[in-house]
């Protein structure tokens, strides 16, 4: 039995009037009235049917890595804290591993490339857990998540059972994914993930080559290469949010019809945009913040990161609500200066 479960060795124990301000990354305060933590996926159905807890709203918490609490939580906050990692087979050359979703991702990441398995490296220190990867299709430097997964084991709530999705039926888009689109239904207990042999290293990224190069391994690089030099990037980039409150990419990068994008890169020559299939544009969102004057911006403790425009901080004693409201003020310059919408990235609640 390990601390946290209950007398049963299986039960967990619910902790109630739970403080969730280690929880989330923003650091904000709020509670929950019960909280959960479960360390043996078995528990989860009887967690979940728990009389008292199952007609309550339900929050499935990682690492809080991509949500803004903007007020206390009238329900149960669940806790996945499973984590074993288990290689389960190999599909022909490709190896299939397994992770259990409360295993923190960038430690997944590295147990990956240590063990000589490429496809993740450029997805480094990302702050989260593995159950929380699939949820919004973590991406970075030319790479998705998606392009890993071989399946992703839930729990179904409208089914009450467990249950496995390929990856056609997750549904994966541009931060997007069958399980952020029905977000109540599905509770991610692992992913499985698929290493191809094939592996080669995505450098589509000048910046990720610029880093290679300074450590003379471009053309020798392997997944461990390529994985220190993202999160090198990374800690340079982006404000590490065990030193400053954050949830990484406050906002989405905006998707256009090509003739929009067009039209704005007539009148802004500067303005950053790459094509992205199917006749549209994605543009920078982190262009248009910092376009707008706000980079560096402060409502009292609530900031827009001065490192990366597209980041939003809490500098110290910020509520969710103040920077609900910041992201709001950010959304009213940027469309007032630009007529582009930008969409919030973490769950707000
Ligand atoms: N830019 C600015 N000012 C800024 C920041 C960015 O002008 O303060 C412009 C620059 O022109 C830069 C361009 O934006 O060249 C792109 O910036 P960056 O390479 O940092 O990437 P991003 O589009 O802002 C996306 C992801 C990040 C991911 C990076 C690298 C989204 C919403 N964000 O950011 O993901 O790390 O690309 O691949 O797609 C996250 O989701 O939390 C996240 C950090």
């Amino acid at each position: 039995m390990s601390a946290g479960d209950g007398p049963s060795g299986t039960a967990p124990l619910i902790e109630r009037d739970a403080d969730l301000s280690r929880l989330n990354t923003f650091g904000v305060a709020a509670r929950a009235a019960g909280l959960a933590r479960v360390r043996d996926l078995d528990a989860l159905p009887t967690v979940l049917d728990a009389p008292e807890w199952r007609d309550r709203p339900l929050l499935v918490l990682g690492e809080g890595s991509n949500v803004l609490l903007t007020r206390d939580f009238d329900g149960l906050v669940l806790r996945i804290e499973a984590q074993r990692i288990q290689q389960s087979h190999w599909a022909g050359d490709d190896a299939v591993v397994r992770a259990e979703a409360g295993r923190g991702w960038h430690d997944f990441v590295r147990w990956s490339v240590d063990a000589g398995f490429g496809g993740l490296e450029n997805l480094s220190l990302i702050p989260g857990t593995v159950g929380a990867a699939p949820i919004q299709n973590i991406g970075a430097y030319g790479v998705e998540l998606a392009a890993c997964i071989e399946a992703v084991e839930v729990y179904d709530r409208a089914t009450r059972g467990f249950d496995l999705l390929d990856r056609t039926a997750c549904a994966f888009g541009y931060r997007d994914s069958v399980f952020k689109r029905e977000p109540a239904r599905r509770i991610v207990t692992a992913v499985r993930f698929r290493f191809g042999s094939d592996w080669s290293p995505v450098l589509s990224y000048p910046g990720v080559r610029e880093e290679l190069a300074a450590r003379g391994v471009v053309s020798t690089s392997t997944p461990a290469d390529v994985s220190d030099a993202v999160s090198a990037i990374r800690a340079r980039k982006l404000p590490d949010p065990r030193v400053l409150g954050n949830a990484g990419s406050f906002f989405k990068n905006p998707l256009l019809p090509q003739a929009e994008a067009d039209a704005l890169v007539a009148r802004h020559p500067g303005m950053p945009r790459w094509d992205a299939g199917g006749g549209r544009s994605k543009i920078s969102a982190g262009w248009l913040i910092e376009q707008a004057g706000l980079k560096g911006h402060r409502e009292g403790d609530a900031g827009v990161s001065a490192q990366h425009a597209l980041v939003l901080v809490n500098h110290g004693r910020a509520s969710g609500a103040q920077l609900l409201a910041l992201a709001r003020h950010v959304q009213g310059v940027v469309h007032a200066r630009f007529g582009v919408h930008l969409e919030p990235e973490p769950l707000i609640l």
